[in-house]
């Protein structure tokens, strides 16, 4: 007797859990379909095709470009896009926003891809026919169907060209983005390729800014104490360059050429002062249009190329 009341309570353990379990099961489920209704309101779309943009930050100077002619572009030809990125650059969040992204089920995604994680995500997102195109920073290796954005191999070579014609006897301190962000590494790619053709020239040390640009002043001025030798400095993301002339300012280094990505306001004032020697531009606004555009024909049926280029260019100040 004692015996069958032992199993009927387990039974009934286990029962309850299983009610537990299908509760919260069910609250997921819920949850899930009231944020892709949300998402997805009939009122908001009115007809248009729905574009999701997943940035590599929410609001951020690059970013805020990129997004602002991407809501031009939808504005002017009926396309409803939303934005989205992390507060900050953290790949894995970005993963997390591409996941919620593809449940929603959009008519296209545009995605900043930045490491070899996102191609599972991109090849599940296009076999539910959901076309991807990357932005900014490809994945060749997924099925994307297009990219826009810099070749930034190409922009690393031209910059050490740079470097190479303008200074004799080379000791290059680098600060990245990232270590790990495709676009990044193709940047460190292109430039530790050219230099170390180049007999008299070498790479003292990288650090990782996390592309904020406080990280990058703290790390380029350890970098410039820790190697007096360094002549060349070179900002691999966009907020690079702000970073090591604060870096430089406080260390006296004058002596420093300065090279570095993006030709921001603030990055072009830094080459008016004569601070930053050489700038590769690229052209965030373009990226925007051009894959809001591409997205578009993909939509509608129309063949696209595998890769567009979007413009890229040493800016310098003048005097060199
Ligand atoms: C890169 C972007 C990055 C930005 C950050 C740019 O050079 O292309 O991917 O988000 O720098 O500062």
């Amino acid at each position: 007797m004692m015996r069958r009341n032992g199993l009927t309570g387990v039974v009934l353990l286990v029962v309850c859990v299983l009610i537990v379990y299908m509760g919260y099961l069910m609250k997921d489920i819920l949850t899930l379909q009231q944020r892709i209704e949300e998402e997805k309101k009939p009122e908001m779309l009115n007809g248009r095709p729905h574009i999701i943009m997943i940035g590599e930050v929410e609001d951020h100077l690059y970013w805020n470009i990129v997004r602002d002619a991407a809501k031009d572009y939808a504005q002017e030809n009926e396309l409803y896009l939303q934005y989205k990125g992390p507060r900050d650059s953290d790949p894995d969040e970005q993963l997390s926003i591409l996941r919620r992204v593809i449940d929603v089920q959009p008519d296209g995604i545009i995605v900043q891809s930045l490491t070899e994680a996102f191609i599972p995500l991109i090849d599940e997102a296009i076999s539910l026919d959901i076309p991807v195109i990357t932005v900014d920073s490809d994945q060749p290796m997924s099925q994307r169907v297009s990219y826009v954005g810099t070749d930034n191999l190409l922009a690393g070579e031209a910059i050490a060209e740079d470097v190479l014609a303008h200074v004799d006897d080379v000791h290059a301190g680098i600060i990245t983005g990232t270590y790990t962000n495709y676009h990044h590494q193709l940047r460190l790619e292109g430039f530790k390729e050219v230099i170390d053709q180049a007999g008299d020239a070498s790479i003292v040390d990288v650090a990782s800014s996390g592309i904020k640009r406080v990280n990058a002043r703290e790390k380029a001025y350890q970098m410039m104490i820790n190697h007096p030798e360094i002549n060349v400095m070179l900002g691999i993301s966009a907020l690079d360059v702000l970073g090591i002339t604060e870096a430089i300012d406080v260390l006296g280094r004058e002596d420093i050429y300065v090279v570095g990505f993006d030709t921001l306001e603030e990055n072009l004032q830094l080459l008016k002062q004569g601070k930053v020697q050489t700038l590769a531009s690229q052209e965030p606004h373009q990226m925007g249009m051009k894959s809001m555009e591409i997205i578009e024909k993909i939509i509608q049926g129309e063949s696209v190329p595998d890769v567009i280029h979007t413009n890229s260019q040493l800016v310098k100040d003048g005097s060199s």
